[in-house]
């Protein structure tokens, strides 16, 4: 893990492999190794770079409040001091969301976009409040309630849930709560997506309990030029549950 100063923080990222640069961007509340399955299936088409978002993994914790563009403009930075102007950007979940953030400050420096179990609506009043909600919630109690609930929710399956309740265990609460704010803050990117012209891949699974197939399927009406991925009987994590269909989608990006 290599580590980079950009804006007020020090971000790690991990960077493999040969071909165009493909920038892949992990969910919440998780970190770079989230994408660890697809990454032998990808290094021989792409130059991967896989950072961990403030505030996860190796990168700083941020105390103080910050936003999807915040997030967007820290992989501005680190592609700018690696030297690399334009870049095939995949966001998984709340990764999409910055993924769809860096694509609105950045369209110029986009080659290539895609979508793994995303959304471009903002959040309803609802689940605005719960997200202040679990914030409150890990700021008096820790994590533990959040893991817990989400771990059942990425996937039926239960070594992969393990699997995702180790990445999830350990982040910092900091990490939860800067991102559940960011996340109930964003902005709805639903008419970004008709501004697209650079190729596009959606990857969802129709079982996602977490972010419902029908805002991929929308996102596919919105772009009508991208390549639709609809896994059957796959949750909210592809890159773990169908790794070799998931990286397949991602290749068409090459
Ligand atoms: C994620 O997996 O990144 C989050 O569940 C996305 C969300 O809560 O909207």
């Amino acid at each position: 893990m290599k580590k980079i100063k950009v804006n007020d923080i020090e971000l790690a990222y991990a960077r493999q492999g040969n071909g165009k640069p493909l920038v892949l961007l992990h969910g919440f509340p998780l970190d770079h190794h989230l994408w660890d399955d697809v990454v032998p299936l990808l290094e021989d088409s792409f130059d991967l770079i896989i950072p961990d978002l403030r505030g996860f993994g190796d990168s700083t914790t941020v105390d103080r409040p910050y936003t999807m563009d915040d997030y967007a403009t820290d992989i501005a930075g680190l592609l700018d001091q690696l030297g690399i102007q334009k870049a095939a950007v995949v966001g998984h979940s709340m990764g999409g969301y910055v993924a769809l953030a860096f694509a609105k400050s950045y369209p110029e420096r986009v080659s290539g976009f895609a979508l793994v179990s995303s959304q471009a609506p903002a959040d309803p009043p609802e689940r605005k409040e719960g997200r202040y909600k679990s914030a409150a919630d890990v700021q008096e109690k820790g994590i533990g309630g959040v893991v817990e609930t989400m771990a059942p929710k990425f996937t039926v399956d239960l070594r992969l849930q393990a699997i995702a309740r180790e990445i999830m265990g350990r982040q910092q609460p900091a990490a939860y709560i800067g991102a559940l704010k960011a996340m109930a803050e964003r902005m709805d990117s639903t008419s970004l997506l008709s501004s697209f012209l650079f190729p596009v891949v959606i990857v969802h699974g129709d079982a996602d309990a977490l972010i419902p197939v029908d805002r991929a399927r929308e996102v596919k009406a919105s772009v009508p030029h991208s390549y639709y991925v609809e896994l059957k009987n796959v949750g909210h994590v592809p890159m773990l549950e169908a790794a070799k269909e998931t990286a397949e989608a991602l290749k068409s990006l090459a």
